[in-house]
C-alpha cells in the first residue's frame, strides 16, 4: 500500500546514515528530508541496548516534533535495538536498516550470509534473526568490526592500515567461502572497496543504506514524488566543521541548513 508522504525524519548515532540520506535523496524526488546525527554521544554501536533504546526515544521525539510523516532509522546499531520501541511509541510508518539489509541479502540470492557491525548490532543478533525469519536454511556468519567506525571518520576509506585491520577482522569470513556479506553498518559503504578485495569479487556486497532507500521509495505514492524543489535540513548535537566536512563527504553533497540541537531537554 502506497503512503502519502511529504516528510521523511533520518536519524542515525552520527553522520554515518548520512549514506542513507544519500541514497533516499536519489531515488527519492520532491520529499523533503530532516536529518538528525546524535554527534554528541556516537558512537552507539558499543553501548548497551537500553541506552541505545533510550537515545532512539529521543532522536525520534525530535523528529516527531519537525512533523514528518515517516521515520527512517539509518543506524544499525538503533534499529538492531529500538524499533519495536520507536513503532509503539510513534503511528507514523518506521523504516529500519536492519530490515531492508536482511531483505536485500536474501533477494541477492545468499545462502552463506556474513554480516558485519558495530558490537552492539552484532551481540543483539538482529540480523541472524530477520534474515532466518525470511529464509530459514541459510548459513550466517557475523562478525562484529568495531575500529571501522573510527577509521571511516578519520576519512581512511582506502589505507593501507584500513587494509590491514580489515583483513584481521575478515579472516574467518573469508575461510567461511561466503556468497554474500551485509554491510551492517551506515559507514561502512564507504569502505566497500577496501571490503571487496579483501572478500574477492564472487561474494556480493550488500548495502542497507541503498536498500533502505528502495524500501521507502516502494511504500511511498509515486504521484506525490513529482517535484524536485525539497528542503533539507541537518540537525546536530554537536556541529564541529570537522563533522560537516566528513558529512559533505558521506552525502556527496553540500550540507546546507545545519542547525544545532540539544536532544537531552
Ligand atoms: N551508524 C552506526 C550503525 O549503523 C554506527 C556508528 C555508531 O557506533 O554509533 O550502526
Amino acid at each position: 500500500m502506497h503512503t502519502q508522504i511529504s516528510s521523511i525524519g533520518v536519524f542515525d548515532s552520527g553522520i554515518g546514515g548520512l549514506t542513507v540520506l544519500k541514497s533516499l535523496l536519489e531515488l527519492i524526488p520532491g520529499v523533503d528530508m530532516v536529518y538528525l546525527g546524535d554527534t554528541a554521544r556516537l558512537p552507539y554501536g558499543t553501548k548497551s541496548s537500553r541506552t541505545i533504546i533510550r537515545y532512539s526515544l529521543q532522536c525520534a521525539r525530535f523528529l516527531a516534533s519537525m512533523e514528518i510523516d515517516m521515520l527512517v532509522v539509518a543506524c544499525n546499531t538503533a534499529s538492531a535495538h529500538a524499533i519495536p520501541a520507536l513503532r509503539d511509541e510513534f503511528h507514523i510508518p518506521v523504516i529500519g536498516v536492519v530490515e531492508a539489509g536482511a531483505r536485500a541479502a536474501i533477494e541477492a540470492g545468499g545462502t552463506r550470509i556474513g554480516v558485519i557491525g558495530t558490537s552492539s548490532t552484532v551481540k543483539s543478533r538482529a540480523y541472524e534473526d530477520t534474515i532466518r525469519s525470511l529464509k530459514p536454511d541459510v548459513a550466517i556468519f557475523a562478525q562484529a568490526c568495531p575500529l571501522f567506525v573510527p577509521l571511516v571518520e578519520e576519512g581512511w576509506y582506502d589505507d593501507e592500515i584500513t587494509f590491514l585491520v580489515a583483513s584481521r577482522y575478515l579472516k574467518d569470513l573469508v575461510r567461511a567461502n561466503l556468497d554474500t556479506l551485509v554491510l551492517g553498518c551506515t559507514h561502512y559503504p564507504l569502505l566497500k572497496e577496501v571490503l571487496s578485495r579483501i572478500m574477492g569479487e564472487k561474494v556480493a556486497i550488500v548495502d542497507s543504506a541503498l536498500s533502505t532507500a528502495r524500501v521507502v521509495k516502494n511504500l511511498i505514492d509515486p504521484g506525490k514524488v513529482q517535484d524536485e524543489d525539497r528542503r533539507v535540513s541537518f540537525h546536530l548535537s554537536d556541529s564541529s566543521p570537522r563533522f560537516i566536512e566528513l558529512g559533505e563527504h558521506f552525502l556527496g553533497r553540500e550540507m546546507k541548513y545545519v542547525y544545532d540541537v540539544d536532544l537531552c531537554v
